[in-house]
């Protein structure tokens, strides 16, 4: 069966199977957005339907809310949680200090409140997520519709004095209108190709009227779960300095993919 996995979501998984480890019951629960978190959901809902593992998760995402009631996750806001021990997520990049860029799915705003209110975030990723800077992937900004133009073109004025490569910026589209975030709002791609200050960046556009949120996590994530396609997971944690090698088994898995 995972024969039929590319060798890209098999790595996925990996790191998203090594992940679920790090969840225990009671936990209160941050659920990612996006395909690397989505093997996440099926991970705990399968240990929560066979193991009796007692969790509650918050999702960040309607699509991710769907993903976990559908494999047996109790889902409750963030607003009844308040606090989450553990938020597990994908990203779009990561550097050597677990700086992120993330919201390629366009769910980066409920992505960084949800995992800010956590004890810690644990990325999930596949290896080529890992860059040396970041910025080859384009940095979503969640902006209001009231104004977007003006907001875009504001955006563009404040990257003269920044030190990014490139400063294009485009609307992210749906087909042929904008795409809508789950607050109702647009998201303009920053194409910056290299970002020399990541945490300059991250401040002075949030300073910007009409910006919402930037995909931009600095100082959030605690640790990466790094899977590959043949099973091999390496998880680094930041803070104790560790970095530890793992297996899994795909063939162990074989119901996990039975449903896909
Ligand atoms: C969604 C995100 C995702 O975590 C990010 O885009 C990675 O997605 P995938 O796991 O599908 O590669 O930030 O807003």
């Amino acid at each position: 069966m995972t024969g039929e996995l590319s060798p890209i979501d098999k790595a996925k998984f990996a790191a998203a199977k090594r992940a679920a480890n790090f969840v225990e019951s009671g936990m209160r629960v941050g659920l990612g957005t996006g395909s690397t978190a989505a093997w996440l959901v099926r991970c705990l809902g399968e240990m929560v339907r066979d193991d009796g593992l007692k969790i509650r998760g918050v999702p960040t995402s309607t699509r991710t809310a769907e993903l976990a009631r559908q494999v047996g996750i109790e889902v409750i806001t963030l607003d009844e949680a308040k606090w989450l021990d553990v938020t597990i997520d994908g990203a779009d990049e990561f550097d050597a200090d677990l700086n992120l860029i993330k919201g390629g799915g366009g769910a980066l705003l409920q992505e960084k409140i949800v995992a800010t209110a956590s004890d810690q975030m644990i990325v999930i990723a596949d290896a080529a997520k890992e860059v040396g800077q970041l910025g080859a992937f384009p940095l979503p900004v969640e902006v209001i519709p009231f104004g977007w133009q003006t907001t875009k073109a504001l955006i563009e004025e404040t990257l003269i004095n920044l030190d990014v490569m490139g400063r294009d910026t485009t609307l992210r589209m749906n087909g042929d209108a904008p795409f809508v975030t789950d607050e109702g709002n647009f998201i303009v791609d920053m194409h910056l190709k290299r970002i020399g200050n990541a945490r300059q960046l991250a401040l002075v556009v949030n300073q910007i009227p009409g910006v919402v949120e930037n995909g931009l996590f600095i100082d959030i994530c605690d640790v990466v779960v790094i899977g590959h396609g043949d099973g091999k997971v390496e998880v680094r944690d930041i803070n104790e300095g560790t970095v530890e090698e793992d297996r899994i088994d795909f063939l162990d898995n074989e119901n996990l993919f039975a449903d896909l």
